[in-house]
């Protein structure tokens, strides 16, 4: 009998949290497009924006609200009148909407930022919670900068929230600053602690100045959090929010250590990293894990070597998986012969062992200099290393093997060029035969 599985809730907040970061705000109508992208991604819930920020914000969380019919929307709020009115306002036409609403509880943003006792923050909190969902069902309450908050004090606000009616209640390490351990400690106390918890959700949303935004959201959800507040490519404040794409395929690809699910379609992950990249202009970090250039792309000779072989020597999840194309076999002075002889295969040229040690001597030599070596470099090498006229017998087929049999079809079989093809792998890359360990082997040391 199939168990059930626990869901995640996935709320996205790159165009709110995410579009803080320097210079990825959004006019309204990238953001739309993006909204579009998200639903096909399967988010839960899309956070749009801070509609009192500007009538810019307001329109586009608006338009967000009136088109987007799917996931919920929500618009965010500081615990004040003028900020929640302008919020629903915003957010009124929306098939599911949501007011979230945001006070600091913690004494350095009490004393210095707010100058408010914590009864009075206690009392504009559960004040700003009822006058929300005056307007609205669906109210979310996060105490800002909850993890540097006394946890006596956080609790209490929390209840009274709770008591007000909010519905989720987020817990954000604003500052980036807890770690994983003492986040699941934080969240499992709030659960023992707070009266009416079981009737709530708990949200995770964690910054990543310290680079552990990711792992303390990991730790949030095992210790009962069921909401991952996050963004695409990690963008947001500083040094960015817990990123969408790495949460939900640690929960995929480990599914043995967090059996949850979540609604994301893993094949519009790449698409929606990709659009956000071209709409902000800001790139995403080349070795950023699942959706940066170099997140699939081997160079090491052993490693090609292994991938081509099968790709799970070195890849635990498929580029597939999560919309990218394909895997790259970068060629660089790491790379093997197996991969650049295939490369030359894909370019249209086989050739046999000597031939092909013979490009290779020179390909290291090129790699030493100019790091990655592109095709249209290849195909110079090899018309240099064999000018016709240099060789009486050419050692090489510069045509593509499907045009060469085209053309004469009943030629009898010429020996076997170097790589063999009998099949190709995932990749559509040759797999090695049967017998060829020698070969096999050879490859991988040469791949060193
Ligand atoms: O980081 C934070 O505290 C926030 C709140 C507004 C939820 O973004
Ligand atoms: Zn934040």
């Amino acid at each position: 009998m199939a168990t059930e599985q626990v869901r995640i809730t996935v709320f996205d907040t790159t165009l709110r949290d995410g579009e803080q970061s320097p210079g990825c705000s959004m006019n309204h109508q990238e953001k739309l497009r993006l909204a579009h992208q998200l639903d096909r991604l399967g988010v839960d819930v899309i956070e749009a924006g801070f509609p009192i920020a500007s009538d810019g914000d307001f329109e586009a969380v608006k338009a967000v609200a009136d088109v987007i019919r799917r996931p919920i929307i929500a618009g965010l709020a500081r615990a004040c009148q003028p900020d929640i009115e302008r919020a629903w306002d915003a957010l009124k036409d929306a098939a599911r909407p949501r007011i979230h609403v945001f006070l600091a509880t913690s004494d350095i943003h009490l004393q210095y930022k707010l100058r408010i006792t914590r009864d009075q923050c206690l009392a504009q909190a559960r004040e700003a919670v009822s006058f929300a969902k005056s307007f609205c069902s669906d109210v979310e309450f996060s105490p800002e900068d909850a993890t540097r908050t006394d946890p006596d004090f956080l609790c209490r606000v929390l209840e009274a929230v709770v008591e007000a009616g909010a519905t989720t209640l987020n817990i954000p390490d604003t500052v980036g600053y807890t770690v994983p351990s003492e986040f699941g400690e934080l969240i499992a106390t709030i659960r023992r602690r707070v009266k009416g918890i079981e009737d709530v959700t708990i949200s995770a949303h964690c910054h990543n100045d310290l680079g552990m935004a990711v792992a303390n959201t990991m730790a949030a959800i095992a210790a009962g959090a069921r909401q991952v507040e996050c963004t695409i490519n990690g963008i947001g404040e500083r040094a960015g929010n817990a990123s969408l794409e790495e949460i939900v395929m640690a929960i995929r690809v480990r599914h043995d250590r967090y059996p949850y699910e979540t609604g994301i379609v893993g094949e519009q992950i790449f698409p929606a990293s990709q659009m956000l990249s071209e709409i902000t202009g800001v790139p995403v970090q080349p070795n950023k894990a699942v959706t940066g250039r170099n997140a699939f792309a081997h160079e090491a000779g052993i490693h090609q070597d292994g991938v081509l072989k099968n790709p799970l020597t070195y890849e635990i999840m498929t580029p597939q998986s999560v919309g990218v194309p394909d895997s790259k076999l970068v060629l660089g002075k790491h790379s093997g012969r197996h991969a650049l002889a295939i490369r030359c295969e894909q370019l249209g040229y086989q050739f046999d062992r000597r031939a092909l040690d013979d490009i290779y001597r020179r390909f290291v030599r090129l790699a030493d200099k100019i790091k990655h070596v592109e095709d249209h470099h290849l195909l110079e090498l090899i018309r240099d290393t064999h000018k016709p006229a240099a060789s009486a017998t050419p050692l090489f087929e510069p045509l593509p093997n499907a045009v060469a049999a085209a053309a004469n079809p009943l030629a009898p079989e010429s020996p076997r060029p170097f790589p063999l093809a009998p099949q190709t792998n995932a990749f559509g890359a040759p797999l090695p035969v049967p017998g060829d360990q020698h070969h096999d082997q050879e490859d991988y040391l040469w791949g060193v």
